[in-house]
């Protein structure tokens, strides 16, 4: 894998997502954090997120920690940042889950000034804004939006406050002032979060002023991106977003640094097919809204493997199965795109790593795209590329027709982007590229749909991932 080309003088590198999230990431994150980096950051969003890191070869799924955590045996500093919202239960889990693998955390950072979700964040983001059905936003449920409304609201519990009980205590008492319907009792509150206090506490540290150490330092630092740009409080589609600014800015000040202090940023982007978990428009789905109310009444994957017949079996409590089924191919290969869309998802595995939930599937918005481009910078790796391999054809979005007008902007505004048709531009499909090692190795239909999608985007695609693994990634 030569993404070392890349690293030629950079000491501060972000992987973030120019999508709706879950665009593949992990195995950058992870190359990156194996191979190059001293300190790994995050600094947005909470256990909303979700990864999976190999630690002793077995397969775990955080959603806390950054991946390089699975990497502190070698010294590597891993830091939950300033912006970050925090469930210290899911937090302790997830160190009780390394303490049961053998595995060291010892160069865990958390910051004292990241926020704590509390449970009656959970229990209202579960009342009010967990339903994908008729038109909500169909939130992880994690209490995240909630814990950073309070944040907005400068009444939110910080991790420092943890540590002292009275302030806690004070807190707490202004906070069930404000929300009467919760019936928080600050007794009941502190001695529920008071046993997890001693398991983060060795951890805990003004990681702001450690960043502009590390800074000055010359240490190499990756920043790690969760969710993705289109799901920014700042930049996404309201209600449809998450409540963090998950672009490269956001990523950057929850860590407490300057977007202008990141040397190379990347932004990932699904290609040629996009994906999108929970509620709001999405302008280039297949299936369209049959896709999306599907989607949203709780199907999982074991459901639709076995509504299409598609062997599969239980190894280990996880679903194994075939993704280049004769049969999901010719899903893939469907006239009816409802069909096609399933075919796809698939295909690729689209079911969420943190709710199990079918991602809705759309075909790769250049569109939305280039506007992504106009906020997390021009550099982009294209990821999963080889899922696609075996479909007859492909298309992407390079414009939105609005009252029979083109219009190429990317509002963010929902009944905007549902009133829009999409325009497509269709190619030909391809064979397996999970061999190719150089870009001119692609197929010519593949590489020519890449090089239009540059031209519309004004961005760079440096990377082309063509599997699952390590080695199978293309550096331009
Ligand atoms: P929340 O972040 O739980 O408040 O959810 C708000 C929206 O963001 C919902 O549509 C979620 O499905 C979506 N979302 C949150 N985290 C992720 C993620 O890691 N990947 C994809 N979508 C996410």
């Amino acid at each position: 894998m030569s993404l070392d080309k890349l690293l030629d003088n950079i000491r501060i590198l972000a992987v973030v997502c120019n999508q709706f999230g879950d665009s593949g990431k992990g195995k950058f994150v992870d190359y990156f954090s194996s191979n190059w980096a001293n300190v790994v950051a995050r600094g947005t969003g909470g256990n909303n997120a979700g990864h999976t890191i190999i630690v002793n070869g077995r397969e775990k799924v955080f959603h806390l920690l950054p991946v390089g955590v699975a990497y502190d045996s070698s010294g590597v500093i891993s830091i939950l940042g300033n912006g970050m919202v925090l469930d210290v239960k899911v937090l302790a889990e997830e160190l009780d889950e390394l303490d049961n693998e053998g595995a060291t955390y010892n160069h865990l950072r958390i910051s004292e000034d990241a926020t704590v979700i509390m449970p009656w964040h959970i229990a209202i983001d579960q009342a009010k804004n967990q339903s994908q059905k008729d038109g909500g936003i169909g939130s992880t449920g994690r209490g995240i939006g909630p814990a950073y409304a309070d944040k907005v609201a400068r009444k939110a519990v910080k991790i420092r406050d943890l540590f002292n009980t009275d302030t806690l205590v004070k807190k707490v008492l202004k906070l069930s002032e404000i929300y009467p319907d919760q019936n928080i009792n600050a007794k009941d509150l502190v001695e529920y979060i008071l046993p997890f206090v001693p398991r983060i506490k060795p951890f805990v540290r003004d990681t702001v002023t450690e960043m502009h150490q590390f800074v000055r330092e010359g240490k190499k630092i990756l920043l790690e991106g969760a969710q993705g740009l289109l799901l920014s409080i700042e930049h996404g589609v309201d209600p449809y977003v998450t409540s963090s600014d998950c672009s490269l800015n956001g990523t950057a000040s929850g860590v407490g640094l300057p977007a202008n202090a990141v040397d190379l940023s990347i932004g990932l982007i699904k290609f040629p097919f996009m994906t999108r978990v929970g509620g709001g428009p999405f302008p280039t789905e297949i299936g369209g809204l049959r896709s999306e109310k599907h989607c949203g009444e709780g199907f999982t994957k074991k459901d639709e493997l076995e509504r299409f017949g598609i062997k599969y079996e239980i190894q280990d409590g996880k679903i194994k199965y075939n993704p280049k089924d004769e049969k999901i191919l010719q899903m893939m290969n469907s006239q009816d795109t409802f069909i096609k869309g399933i075919g796809i998802r698939l295909a690729a595995g689209e079911y969420g790593a943190t709710t199990g939930r079918p991602r809705r599937v759309g075909c790769t918005d250049a569109v939305a795209a280039r506007y992504a481009v106009g906020i997390n910078g021009p550099i982009m790796a294209l990821t999963k590329v080889d899922c696609m391999s075996g479909a007859d054809s492909f298309n992407i979005c390079y414009d939105y027709q609005i009252d029979a007008q083109r219009d190429l902007r990317f509002k963010r505004d929902a009944a905007y982007l549902r009133k829009i048709t999409p325009q497509y531009q269709i190619y030909g499909g391809y064979g397996k590229i999970n061999s190719a090692g150089i870009f001119k190795d692609l197929p010519a239909r593949l590489m020519d749909a890449i090089r239009d999608f540059e031209i519309f985007t004004s961005g760079k695609v440096v990377v082309v991932s063509t599997g699952p693994e390590k080695e199978q990634t293309i550096v331009r």
